[in-house]
């Protein structure tokens, strides 16, 4: 069987969150356990470290595009295990970041158009076209409309996975003529609110759906948490699945990682102390290593819950500890970490903007405390790398954050971490309290901590039931 992964981000080539991680371990992944060819493709972006890619395979691969014909370059690298097709196309993919751009439904609807055309030129068609988030919406809308007069494409079958609902691709209808889908079904599919939107067609012309976490596949179905598209995701609920995403250990493993300053296991947690020293330094904090660090590194955005850290940052300050944060995003978040770090520049530290990788290996490895108060949270990936690095997660019970993290059980010494439900500053502080409380005893943070470096939440569960479901998808 033959599946095609499209994604607009992967790591190493591009990321600006988990879904650049996820799209680079998921194939590998999927590779290790069943007999499934997968390969990747994504846009090849200005960011894009040339050293990784092996050749150019094509500098001609022609592309129907606004009644002309484009050509763009594709091209190939191993850099991951999974073969991976760069689409090379500078006057969409050479600018300086992935989105935010008034044309971001012209470039990825290229891209999509420009994957497909490009498995024509690699050989028989792919059993099953997979795609993540909104710029994967267009690819579902062009397989859907092939599939009654391309007889390449007739047997082709679609799965869109949702990694993020509240990103919909909206822009102007008028545009959609020029996109390639002028009429009928496929047309109407994207018509949304007065707008058309891409995620709403990939949603509705998917053969199958899926999410990244069983709670957040059955959230998104509620009005609350479904950007006005719950009514569509209930429609298709016979199609749509939860799938958690797991984490690659061979890229966030404290007792490998090359970013972090000593390594460390579930059966020697020495190297995490060293790890503590490196973290204070680097953010030129005083070597206090009884004090506890409470870290978080997220895109500073409303999801992540940062009203929340807004309201309770004095109060959890007040508590001695250390807070360190890496974000990159709105103005108004990143304005207001300056502002705490300059209100306590000994007990505050900041990195404001992308870090890329090394970084937030150090952070996790550094830190006790791993805050997640997400308003939601499709899966969160960072709270599964926290307990691997014995950093004790306190989150939101929201989404995958509910699925993923079990409240801390005293009696019992169950639970990897701190859960709190309601929205709220307060909520928040109480599990940040109960988290210290538990730091301050020595054997019991072991214990939580054990708990967390044990979980097994490797790929290999989720790629399983990947597979499954491309089978199934196939048969469709
Ligand atoms: P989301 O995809 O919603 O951003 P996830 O928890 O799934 O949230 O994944 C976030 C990923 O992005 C993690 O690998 C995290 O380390 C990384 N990340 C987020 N912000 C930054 C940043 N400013 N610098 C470096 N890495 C970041
Ligand atoms: C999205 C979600 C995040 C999830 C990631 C990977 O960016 O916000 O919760 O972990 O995709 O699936």
């Amino acid at each position: 069987m033959r599946v095609t992964i499209l994604t607009s981000e992967a790591v190493p080539f591009a990321k600006t969150g988990g879904l650049g991680d996820v799209a680079s371990a998921l194939p590998k992944a999927i590779r290790a356990v069943s007999d499934v060819d997968a390969s990747l493709v994504l846009p090849l972006y200005e960011q894009t470290n040339r050293a990784l890619l092996r050749e150019q395979l094509f500098d001609n691969l022609e592309v129907e595009w606004a009644g002309d014909i484009r050509r763009a370059a594709v091209w190939y690298s191993e850099a991951t295990a999974a073969p991976t097709f760069l689409i090379d196309a500078p006057e969409y993919f050479a600018r300086a970041s992935v989105y935010g751009f008034r044309d971001d439904h012209e470039r990825f609807a290229f891209f999509c158009r420009a994957a497909l055309a490009l498995q024509r030129r690699l050989g028989p068609p792919p059993d099953v076209v997979h795609v993540n988030d909104w710029p994967g919406g267009f690819a579902a809308a062009e397989l859907r409309a092939r599939r009654s007069f391309d007889d390449y494409y007739a047997h082709t079958r679609t799965l869109f996975s949702i990694h993020n609902l509240a990103y919909q691709g909206a822009f102007d209808p008028a545009s959609l003529a020029r996109l390639g889908f002028a009429y009928g079904e496929v047309h109407d599919a994207f018509l949304f609110e007065g707008a058309a939107s891409a995620l709403k067609a990939g949603l509705m012309l998917s053969d199958a759906l899926s999410t990244v976490s069983r709670r957040y596949s059955y959230e998104i179905q509620t009005p609350q948490q479904g950007y006005g598209l719950d009514w569509l995701l209930r429609m298709r609920r016979d199609r749509l699945i939860g799938v958690t995403n797991g984490v690659d250990y061979d890229v966030w493993n404290p007792a490998t990682d090359p970013h972090i300053a000593a390594h460390f296991s579930a059966d020697d947690l020495a190297g995490k102390l060293e790890c503590k020293r490196d973290l204070l330094r680097r953010f030129s904090l005083p070597e206090d290593l009884d004090r506890p660090i409470i870290a978080i590194i997220s895109r500073l955005v409303a999801q992540k819950g940062y009203d929340l850290i807004q309201q309770a940052a004095g109060r959890m300050l007040e508590t001695g500890a250390f807070f360190i944060a890496l974000g990159a995003g709105a103005r108004e978040y990143e304005d207001f970490l300056q502002v705490l770090r300059d209100h306590a520049p000994h007990r505050v530290g900041i990195y404001k903007g992308y870090a890329g990788e090394p970084l937030a290996h150090q952070i996790e490895a550094g830190a006790d405390i791993f805050l997640m108060p997400s308003l939601y949270e499709p899966c969160g990936l960072n709270q599964m790398y926290s307990m691997r690095y014995g950093t004790v997660p306190v989150v939101r019970a929201t989404g995958g954050l509910d699925d993923t993290v079990e409240n801390f059980d005293r009696a019992r010494g169950t639970g990897n971490g701190f859960k709190f439900q309601a929205y709220t500053a307060d909520a928040l502080l109480g599990s940040i309290y109960e988290a210290l409380y538990c730091y301050a005893e020595p054997e019991v943070w072991r214990a939580i901590q054990l708990n967390g470096m044990r979980a097994d939440n490797s790929w290999q569960a989720a790629a399983r039931k990947y597979v499954e479901l491309y089978r199934a998808v196939a048969q469709m």
